[in-house]
């Protein structure tokens, strides 16, 4: 169902997660009560998307910073004007695209990312949508028993193995070599609690990341991977979800912390160029339940 904020209105994507926003238009301006009612938007939806908006890379970046610093990606080719505008970008005669396996952004830092604002240039004349999945919905959906466990651990996340000299892009595996690099600086690992209280909403989410944890505190990686891979399936199963079908000009609004996201790979043969422009993010805390 529709909420109707005072100056904006939110049209859900699906039960769990994700809604089209109405009302703005960034290029004309927003009021302080618009952005504050969009970032409330943000904390009840968890992603939020805009249509058909004309911005110049300024504005996206002006746009961007209304939502806090911006954290600049290390690995990411930036475009190359603007180093805070990270390319993400597929040419029709590339086979790899960024962010094709579901993941949550920059865990790996003592502070991860807040999320980001990604902006679509060109976008394929079909295919190329992005689904999201509710990390608050994965969380209610898990048994009394094993929420009571994952409340008292922590896992580790690391850029080592993704980005690092050994990531997959490095060895010849895919085409992504153009668009991802700077292999010595994955250098970042960090230990979070597997529930977390959400910073905005309080909320208790499942943070783990199919892309950068690698084991739970205390565990081997033998021990954690099945019970890593139990997590990730059951947070992504369909009705945690919502699928964005990109125009040119749209643009979403992710919650790390809340959500985590897949790029579609299925438009072969045609370009896909986005501007992302990463936002950062708290200290995570454990969620302990009153
Ligand atoms: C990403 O993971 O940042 C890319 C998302 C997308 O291209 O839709």
């Amino acid at each position: 169902m529709t909420t109707n904020y005072k100056t904006i209105q939110a049209r859900p994507l699906s039960p769990a997660v994700g809604a089209e926003i109405s009302g703005i238009d960034i290029a004309a301006g927003i009021s302080d009560e618009q952005f504050s009612e969009l970032r409330q938007a943000f904390v009840d939806y968890g992603v939020i998307f805009l249509r058909d908006q004309e911005l110049t890379p300024q504005q996206h970046i002006a746009f961007a910073e209304r939502w806090g610093n911006i954290n600049v990606n290390r690995f990411f080719k930036a475009t190359d004007d603007y180093p805070v505008i990270a390319e993400v970008r597929k040419e029709a005669d590339q086979k790899g695209n960024i962010g094709s396996a579901w993941h949550t952004d920059h865990s790996y830092d003592q502070r991860p990312a807040m999320g980001s604002v990604l902006y679509a240039r060109e976008v394929p004349s079909v295919g190329g949508d992005t689904l999201f999945a509710s990390m608050y919905a994965a969380y209610d959906a898990l048994s009394d028993g094993l929420k009571k466990m994952l409340l008292t651990m922590r896992a580790e996340h690391s850029s080592r193995h993704a980005f690092g000299d050994a990531a997959y892009f490095n060895a010849d595996l895919d085409d992504l070599g153009d668009r991802l690099g700077n292999t010595a600086a994955a250098t970042q690992d960090a230990l979070h609690p597997v529930i977390i209280r959400h910073p905005l909403s309080g909320r208790p989410a499942l943070y783990l990341n199919g892309d950068f944890t690698v084991r739970f505190e205390g565990w081997t990686k033998e021990e954690s991977q099945p019970l890593l891979d139990y997590l990730y399936n059951h947070a992504r199963q369909n009705e945690f979800t919502c699928r964005f079908n990109w125009r040119q000009g749209s643009i979403a609004i992710w919650d790390n912390r809340a959500t985590h996201h897949c790029a579609l790979n299925d438009y072969h043969g045609e370009r896909r160029l986005m501007h992302r422009i990463t936002i950062e993010g708290d200290d995570l805390g454990a969620y302990s339940p009153s």
